[in-house]
């Protein structure tokens, strides 16, 4: 098990929990045999698949989680923040998301998802490494008049926009990283693996 934060841009913070593979939600009386299947330490740390439980991320909140010993956030996205999208195309490095090494095929589409709502990424930008703040709020912000939502990395000002796609005159040169994952059902997301049959 391990703690992960739910929050909802800088205004509230949660706690949540997800769960390593086989680990979480047993029973007591199961608890000898679910051990024998939990990834030791050193298995996690090597890449191990992380479930993350999403059924408490509400509209507007992100759940971040450790994976491979990187931040992975899972952003449940408004209808507003998904309607913005197209409106920040014009202005960003790689729209279109042409750049396959930035995310699997499966996510290569306009919101950069499996589901249209739910963002997933990996939190570190893709200029040196820094961990951008999230920013979801629609209003001008000091550092983009027309900001629409996102993230801004403070170490260099690059921003991004709702799907992690990077805009023109910052230092970022691609956009966040989506990591391999998949829905187990509608409140959980395996980080770590591709969905059946996708490459
Ligand atoms: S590390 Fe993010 S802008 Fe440089």
């Amino acid at each position: 098990m391990a703690n992960d934060v739910v929050d909802h841009g800088r205004r509230r913070f949660l706690t949540a929990t997800t769960a390593v593979v086989g680990g979480a939600g047993a029973l007591c009386a199961a608890i000898p045999f679910v051990k024998s299947w939990e990834p030791s330490a050193r298995a996690k740390n090597a890449g191990a698949p992380v479930l993350a439980d999403i059924s408490k991320v509400e509209s507007g909140q992100r759940l971040t989680i450790a994976w491979r010993g990187q931040p992975v956030w899972l952003i449940n996205r408004t209808p507003a923040l998904l309607a913005t999208l197209p409106q920040v195309d014009s202005r960003l490095k790689d729209p279109k998301s042409e750049n396959v090494d930035q995310q699997p095929a499966y996510a290569q589409n306009p919101t950069r998802s499996i589901k249209p709502e739910w963002l997933v990424v990996i939190g570190i930008c893709t200029h040196l490494g820094c961990s951008p703040d999230f920013v979801p709020d629609i209003k001008p912000e000091p550092f983009d008049p027309e900001w629409k939502g996102g993230f801004f990395c403070p170490c260099h000002k690059s921003r991004y926009d709702i799907a992690g796609r990077v805009f023109q005159g910052v230092p970022a040169p691609a956009n966040l990283v989506v990591p391999p994952y998949k829905f187990i059902d509608d409140k959980h997301i395996m980080i770590g693996v591709n969905p059946e049959g996708a490459a």
